[in-house]
């Protein structure tokens, strides 16, 4: 099939109707079991639409929407225990795990640097070895699936820049022993960065308290994603600094915009995520976060005990809504449910059915998938 620049434009409802079609093929949110993103919520929706032709890349000529921008760092700052963050609004987990990795790279003045990661980093630390030149050594998992801090010590050398803990595991939800891992950054003189793209906007509205973000001395920046269970639309991402000075390690001159100096990856950038992202939390507040956040603990729970009547085992106990359950043959099972028209996904090590209960999901579509679950498994065994 070749695609060709039209010469003559279609009407806009001839265009909305191309667009239908192709929406149309996507799949459904009501039966995504294996994503990280959800429905945005309507309010953020409606915030989005109103900031679409900002630009927080020139921000002198958008200084409300960059006045938002500045409030959300703020607001997420202080959710995650500090008062007086620097930070930006990204496009998501792997832009702000490079830019909190180019910093501390930045800031050490080495070029031929090294960072520790646990072996359970998300693959977007993969591609910061090749962006920035570093090497990342993984250090092993204990048997709960955290990184093993004495492996991580060992890792560490003259060359290290960084050290990450993650703070909501991709794979499994696990958290990391941030304060561990604080300790060696500080005994070491190398900053600590935490991966908490899933986990920010989890943890800090559960009725367990982790200890784990910038109340941690040692910990110098934190990913939390918006778009994941912040509720916010795709593409919004946190990047929050303890303090201002690494941000200022990210910069360039800017000679022909309104403000001297560029911190962010990409120059021209939307400020409909940072109001969106406003928008959201200023709606629901902690409260209803915590609600959000409830529920889909709730569903977790609800999940594996359904699983365990099944005869089937979680790999951990779930510290948040991400399952990972011991089956045999994970991938024949994931084919049978995609055939009854679930999606779900696998872990790598060990190999496990993933099961993600995000706010999309609704208890009467679980239980559903529930009994297909059931139906899938019995027959993997007769
Ligand atoms: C822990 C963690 N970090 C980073 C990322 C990357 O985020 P994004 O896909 O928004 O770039 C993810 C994605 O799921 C994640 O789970």
């Amino acid at each position: 099939m070749m695609y060709t620049f039209p010469e003559r434009g279609l009407s806009e409802e001839m265009v909305t109707d191309l667009l239908r079609e192709m929406r149309g093929r996507d799949c459904s949110y009501d039966h995504l079991l294996s994503t990280m993103c959800t429905r945005p919520h309507p309010v953020a929706v409606r915030a989005y639409t109103m900031f679409l032709e900002t630009n927080l890349g020139d921000p002198g000529l958008f200084p409300g929407t960059a006045e938002i921008e500045r409030r959300v760092v703020g607001i997420l700052g202080s959710l995650l225990g500090c008062s007086d963050a620097a930070g930006y609004i990204s496009t998501g987990g792997t832009e702000s795990n490079i830019q909190a990795i180019r910093a501390a790279r930045n800031s050490s003045g080495r070029r031929d640097g090294n960072i520790v990661v646990p072996r359970s980093a998300h693959f977007s630390f993969d591609k910061i070895a090749d962006l920035l030149n570093l090497e990342v050594r993984k250090a092993e998992l204990d048997d709960m699936l955290r990184v093993d801090v004495g492996d991580v010590e060992r890792l560490i050398d003259e060359r290290t820049v960084c050290l990450v803990g993650i703070a909501g595991t991709t794979e499994f939800g696990q958290v990391d022993p941030i304060e561990d891992l604080a300790e060696l950054a500080i005994e070491n003189n190398i900053p600590l960065h935490v991966d908490a793209a899933f986990g920010g906007f989890v943890l800090p509205f559960l009725d367990r308290n982790y200890h784990w973000d910038f109340r941690v001395d040692g910990v110098q920046s934190i990913t939390i994603d918006p778009h994941k269970m912040g509720m916010s639309p795709i593409p919004a991402g946190g990047l929050i600094f303890r303090s201002s000075d690494p941000v200022r390690r990210l910069e360039t001159e800017t000679y022909y915009l309104t403000v001297a100096r560029q911190a962010s990856l990409t120059g021209t950038r939307s400020g409909a995520a940072a109001a969106a992202t406003y928008a959201v939390i200023m709606h629901l507040g902690t409260d209803g976060y915590r609600r959000v956040v409830r529920r889909c603990m709730e569903m977790t729970e609800h999940l594996v005990s359904e699983a365990r009547a099944m005869g089937v085992e979680p790999v951990i106990e779930p510290v948040m809504n991400v399952v990972a359950l011991k089956i045999d043959d994970p991938p024949g099972v994931r084919r049978a449910l995609l055939e009854r028209g679930w999606h779900v996904s696998m872990t790598r090590e060990p190999k496990a059915l993933r099961l993600i209960l995000m706010p999309h999901m609704t208890e009467e579509n679980l239980d559903l998938f529930l009994d297909d679950m059931k139906d899938v498994i019995s027959s993997t065994r007769s």
